[in-house]
């Protein structure tokens, strides 16, 4: 009893201490330490290395890990206070492993998780933690064999981000905090270990993988997936990992990862992480992809057939120098992270594919921009782009906003001084501040100095303070223009207008065109219509997954039930939360007999979806 009131004692200091350093959320300073969804006091000792040793227990879902840390003291402290949550904590150990430290649990929250508290030894920098994660680790999805795409292996994978990293390894779960790893992982025989981090390109016989990440990363990077993966090269240093029967379709379909490698590096400076290789997740990943430094994660929904969804990959690739190489320093600071990815995103698609297909990008993120603002009209402070999540959830910055209102932004700087001035500035914006992380308030410090000072009044004309502090859409805001969706907005007045539906107009369409075309429909394809609408683009049999979840979305809405069936694989087959979000929503909007749908098929889907999914899902049909 004694300890829970003193654990949560400094759990009170430490919650006052984080919203007092809120007040001054426009004066922050480099490296400022306010945010409140760590327990870790990384201003006063912060870890440098971590070296794990992980055995990866398929039968009881459960790692079995010992970590070891490199820590440096900031300032003179005998407490190193880390993140954890559902980790059953073994022992801790002094540096020669000789003593036990002394450490306490604090009170459990069900979003933050626990405050491990460890009262160090004088002098040293090292100790060392036995702990087993939990088989309910949110991070951790274990997946049975008959839920992969091989069907003879079971598979495991974790998602980090924000702060889930927690589940699998005590740590400073704090995206200011970045740390270099090393990794031995023991699995199943049968199995390959990969991680965010140097990898074996075949299995071996012994199952014991070795990894090492010599570059300094935060904790939601930290990655590992275990299965039955095979490895094809791509170019000199690209590859994919996929389980054997998506191999060679995943490779072709990435193909061009290559290339787009190339123009990143051209645009904005050397990819300083040697190796950039794609592993491809189970349809159950919750993502479209997960920017793990060296292996990207990606969800086998872009794998189409026809390379028409690779722009994830672009984007992922980007973030090895927004986000992995300038890093949000707080979850508030998000946008730095997905805004500049999505503009470097485009920049990279432009290079390959060309200027027509960059700009239908940007007007489907500008329509989906719109949809967000539209949505939030109610929690207008959403709309912010520096976030104020303070002890909220950071998964509920999440959404367009940081993206489509952050590129937004970025192509008013872009137009306003030039693309030779805007792209310089990046290129040395990445490079000054690599391996760091920073605040809004670093980025706009440094674009004071080396980007506003260029023009008078640039940054009162801009409106900087507006896009950044303010709710809503700037006036200054650029919509973009797209070549391709004009013929598309011609056949959707002449089907308005009466005009027959004929397969021919629509024959060389690209997906994106389908996709603005099903976008601007909800009113045309009524539910007397819908049935021959599908008999004649064939939505249903799609192997698009972007066009298959609108149109799912269309019959939902018009209670077009002959797609029942297709669309209950769908929604047990995939986990991508932006794909079978809306869907649900949609049902449990609908009538009764479509609630009842919904719960019907969630209540068998459950057990498939990633807890992040789960969370985000057990809200809408509760
Ligand atoms: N880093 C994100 C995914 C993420 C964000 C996971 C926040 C957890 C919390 C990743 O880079 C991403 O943005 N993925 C997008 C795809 C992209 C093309 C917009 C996704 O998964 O939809
Ligand atoms: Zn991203």
């Amino acid at each position: 009893m004694q300890k829970i009131i003193l654990i949560s004692s400094i759990f009170l200091t430490l919650l006052i201490s984080c919203t007092s350093n809120k007040e001054n959320n426009q004066n922050k300073m480099s490296n400022n330490n306010s945010t409140s969804n760590t327990y870790a006091n990384y201003n006063h000792v912060a870890i440098k290395h971590i070296d794990l040793d992980l055995k990866v227990d398929f039968e009881n879902q459960i790692i079995e890990g010992f970590a070891t840390y490199t820590i440096k003291k900031i300032q003179q402290t005998d407490t190193i206070i880390l993140d954890a949550k559902k980790l059953d904590i073994i022992e801790v150990l002094s540096a020669d492993k000789s003593k036990n430290l002394t450490y306490q649990l604090g009170e459990n929250n069900e979003l933050f998780g626990q405050a491990l508290i460890i009262s160090l030894i004088e002098g040293e920098t090292t100790f060392h933690i036995r702990y087993k994660t939990q088989p309910s680790a949110d991070a951790l999805q274990w997946l049975e064999a008959s839920q992969t795409a091989n069907k003879n292996t079971p598979l495991l994978f974790s998602q980090s981000q924000a702060i889930l990293a927690r589940t699998w390894i005590p740590l400073q779960d704090v995206p200011a905090v970045r740390f270099t790893y090393n990794t031995k992982v023991t699995v199943p025989k049968e199995m390959i270990a990969l991680m965010s981090a140097t990898n074996p390109q075949a299995k071996n016989s012994d199952g014991v993988y070795n990894f090492s990440m010599t570059q300094p990363i935060p904790s939601y990077l930290m990655a590992i997936t275990v299965g039955d993966f095979e490895f094809k090269a791509i170019g000199e240093r690209c590859g994919v990992y996929a389980e054997k029967v998506l191999l060679d379709i995943a490779a072709y379909e990435f193909e061009d990862m290559e290339s787009m490698l190339l123009s990143a590096e051209k645009l904005y400076g050397k990819y300083l992480w040697d190796r950039y290789d794609v592993v491809v997740m189970p349809p159950s990943f919750p993502f479209g992809g997960m920017e793990n430094p060296k292996l990207t994660f990606a969800t086998p929904t872009i794998i189409a057939g026809d390379k028409s969804l690779v722009s994830l990959i672009a984007h992922e690739l980007a973030h090895s120098w927004s986000g992995n190489l300038v890093t949000n320093a707080t979850w508030d600071d998000f946008w730095l992270n997905e805004g500049f990815t999505v503009y470097l995103e485009r920049r990279i698609m432009e290079e390959i594919e060309g200027k027509d297909y960059s700009d239908i990008l940007a007007l489907i993120g500008w329509d989906d921009l719109q949809n967000t603002l539209k949505d939030f009209e109610k929690d207008i402070h959403k709309t912010k782009l520096k976030q104020d999540l303070d002890s909220k959830d950071p998964d509920e910055s999440m959404n367009d906003i940081a993206y489509e209102k952050g590129y937004a932004f970025l192509i008013v700087l872009e137009k306003y001084f030039g693309r030779e001035i805007f792209d310089k500035f990046l290129l040395s914006y990445f490079n000054l501040h690599k391996f760091k992380s920073l605040t809004t308030e670093d980025f706009l410090d440094y674009a004071k100095v080396n980007l506003f000072s260029s023009k008078e009044n640039s940054y009162n004309d801009l409106k900087i303070e507006e896009w950044i502090y303010e709710t809503g859409l700037p006036s200054n805001a650029i919509k973009p223009k797209a070549l391709l969706f004009d013929e598309v907005e011609q056949e959707i007045a002449r089907q308005t207008n009466k005009g027959e539906l004929n397969k021919e107009l629509t024959k060389n369409w690209n997906t994106h065109q389908w996709i603005h075309f099903l976008r601007n429909t909800k009113a045309l394809i009524t539910t007397d219509y819908i049935k021959k609408y599908d008999e004649i683009y064939q939505f249903t049999t799609s192997r698009n997954s972007e066009i298959l979840a609108i149109w799912f979305e269309h019959c939902v809405e018009k209670n077009y039930t002959d797609v029942n069936n297709e669309l209950k694989n769908f929604l047990t087959n995939v986990g991508r939360r932006k794909f079978i979000v809306p869907l649900y929503k949609l049902l449990v909007k609908g009538n009764q007999t479509q609630k009842e749908f919904a719960i019907n098929v969630y209540k068998q889907a459950r057990k498939g979806y990633h807890s992040v999914a789960v969370n985000t899902l057990d809200e809408i049909l509760k």
